[in-house]
C-alpha cells in the first residue's frame, strides 16, 4: 500500500517506519528539512531502542522515503496519516489543534483520488468531524473518509507495541468502505493475534483518552495505597500482586513510584476533563487523579527532606532524571519538580542520566550533570534512584561508596532492604515501611 505519514515526531516516525517494515511504501513527511536530511543519513531525532536499524534498513530498501514535499506525498498515497504534534493549549488544559487543521487544509487541496485520512495524533473528541468539514468545503464526500486510529505506543517499548498490540482500534462512520482497506493495512499485525475493533469515529477518539486516563488512575491508585503501606508496615508489592492476579484488575501498571509523567498521561487526562466539562460533565474521578498525581512530587520531596534532616548544603545524587527508563524524554518528569524544590532548600544536586545532560537544569547553578553513575553515588549524602534503567538494577554500592555513609531513596523499588548488609548504607523505598 502507498502510505503517507505527516509529521515525523515520535508517533509518525515510529509508525511510518514500521509500516514500511511490513512491506508498504511509506512517505514520512516533515516541514523541518533539517530533520528530513538527518533521517536520510540515518540520524534519528528521538531516542527509541532498535529504531535506528529499522530506519536505515527500510530507507536503503527504498520502502520509506523522507520528504518535505507534502503535496507530492499526499498525492502519491492511498492512506494519509496525520501525526503532527498536538501540544497542550496555552492554559494547559486542552490540545492545540492548529497543526492538525493546517494539514487538513493541505490534504484538501491534494485529493487527486479516493483517500483515507487517518488521525494518529491524540485529538479531542469531535476533531474527526472538524477535519471532515474542512475537506468537504472543496471536495465531494465520496473522495475521502476520515478515520480515527489512535496509537498506544509506549516510549522505549514502541517497536514491540507496534508489532504486537493488544488491539487495533479503527473509528469510522463509513465502515463498509473503510474496514476492508484498514484490515488489509493491519493484516500482518491482526494475523499475529491483535484484536481488530471497528467503532464509530468519536468512540475511537474517546478510547484513546479513556485508556490513558484509566492507566493514570491505576498508577495513582497504587501510589496512594503505597502511602498507606508505608505507614502500616506493609509492602505495596504484595498488594499489587494480590490485587493484580485478579484478572478483573490485571497486574500491569501497578508499580508504585514517583508521579506519572511523560508526553501523554498528564496532557491527556487534562484534555479529557476539559472535553467533559465542555459537555457539562464533571469527571470527578479523573480530576482527583490529576490532583493526586500533581501533589505526589511535593510528597516525595518532603520525604527526601525528612531523610536528609538538615537539607542545607547536603549533596543529593540522582540516578536518572527522565520520566521513565529507555527514553530521553523529560516531559512532565517528576525530577523537574523535585530537583528545583531541593535546590530551594539549599541542597546541591548531582545527577547521571544514561541519555546525557539535560538543558532543563541549565538555570540552576547547584545542579550538576555527571557522565558516570559511580561518581554521583560516591559524592552523595543521599542517592535518589529516580528512573528504572536496567543499568541501575545491580550496582555494587559497597564497593562504590568505599565504606562511606550513604542514604538511598529508591523511588522505583529496584532493590530490597536485605540487599544492604553494610550498616553504613541506609535504604528507603516506596510503599514499604518507611522509618526515618
Ligand atoms: C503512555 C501509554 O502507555 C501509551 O499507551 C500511550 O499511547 C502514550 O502514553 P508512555 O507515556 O510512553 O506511554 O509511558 P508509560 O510506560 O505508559 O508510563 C507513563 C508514566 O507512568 C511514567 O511516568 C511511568 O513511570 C509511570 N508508570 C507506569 C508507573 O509509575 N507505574 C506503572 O506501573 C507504569
Amino acid at each position: 500500500m502507498n502510505i503517507c505519514f505527516i509529521g515525523t515526531g515520535y508517533v509518525g516516525l515510529v509508525s511510518g517506519v514500521l509500516f514500511s517494515d511490513l512491506g508498504n511504501n511509506v512517505y514520512c513527511v516533515d516541514k523541518d528539512s533539517e530533520k528530513i536530511k538527518n533521517l536520510e543519513q540515518g540520524i534519528i531525532p528521538i531516542y527509541e531502542p532498535g529504531l535506528e536499524e529499522i530506519v536505515i534498513r527500510n530507507f536503503e530498501a527504498g520502502r520509506v522515503k523522507f520528504t518535505s514535499d507534502i503535496n507530492q506525498a499526499i498525492r502519491s498515497s492511498d492512506v494519509v496519516f496525520i501525526a503532527v504534534g498536538t501540544p497542550s493549549s496555552k492554559d494547559g488544559s486542552s490540545a492545540d489543534l492548529t497543526g492538525v487543521f493546517n494539514v487538513a487544509n493541505i490534504i484538501s487541496k491534494n485529493l487527486n483520488s479516493y483517500k483515507i485520512i487517518i488521525t494518529k495524533s491524540t485529538v479531542p473528541l469531535g476533531t474527526g468531524d472538524k477535519i471532515e468539514a474542512i475537506l468537504l468545503k472543496s471536495n465531494n464526500r465520496k473522495k475521502f473518509d476520515v478515520v480515527s486510529n489512535p496509537e498506544f505506543l509506549r516510549e522505549g517499548e514502541a517497536i514491540r507495541d507496534f508489532r504486537y498490540p493488544d488491539r487495533v482500534v479503527i473509528g469510522t462512520n463509513n465502515s463498509k468502505k473503510v474496514t476492508p482497506i484498514m484490515e488489509k493495512l493491519y493484516a500482518p499485525i491482526i494475523n499475529k493475534g491483535a484484536k481488530f475493533l471497528i467503532v464509530k469515529r468519536r468512540a475511537a477518539e474517546l478510547i484513546k483518552y479513556a485508556a490513558n486516563a484509566f492507566l493514570a488512575t491505576k498508577i495513582t491508585f497504587i501510589n496512594e495505597i503505597a502511602n498507606l503501606c508505608e505507614q502500616t508496615g506493609i509492602n505495596v508489592e504484595d498488594i499489587a500482586l494480590g490485587i493484580g492476579t485478579d484478572t478483573r484488575i490485571g497486574s500491569r501498571f501497578l508499580r508504585a513510584g514517583p508521579a506519572y509523567g511523560g508526553s501523554c498521561f498528564p496532557k491527556d487526562t487534562k484534555a479529557l476533563t476539559r472535553t467533559a466539562s465542555n459537555h457539562k460533565v464533571h469527571l470527578q474521578l479523573v480530576n482527583a487523579v490529576i490532583k493526586s498525581n500533581e501533589s505526589r512530587s511535593s510528597l516525595i520531596t518532603s520525604k527526601i527532606i525528612k531523610i536528609l534532616k538538615k537539607p542545607k548544603k547536603k549533596i543529593v545524587g540522582f540516578l536518572g532524571v527522565t520520566f521513565k527508563a529507555n527514553t530521553d524524554d523529560m516531559r512532565d518528569s517528576s525530577s523537574l519538580k523535585i530537583i528545583p524544590a531541593l535546590i530551594k532548600k539549599g541542597c546541591v544536586v548531582n545527577y547521571y542520566d544514561p541519555t546525557g545532560n539535560k538543558t532543563n537544569f541549565d538555570a540552576y547553578k547547584s545542579v550538576h550533570f555527571y557522565k558516570n553513575a559511580n561518581e554521583v553515588i560516591k559524592n552523595s549524602d543521599l542517592l535518589v534512584i529516580h528512573t528504572e534503567w536496567d543499568e541501575f538494577k545491580n550496582m555494587n554500592f559497597d564497593k562504590i561508596t568505599k565504606n562511606k555513609n550513604l542514604k538511598i531513596f529508591d523511588l522505583r523499588n529496584l532493590y530490597e532492604d536485605k540487599y544492604f548488609s553494610n550498616k553504613k548504607i541506609k535504604y528507603y523505598s516506596i510503599g514499604r515501611p518507611f522509618n526515618v
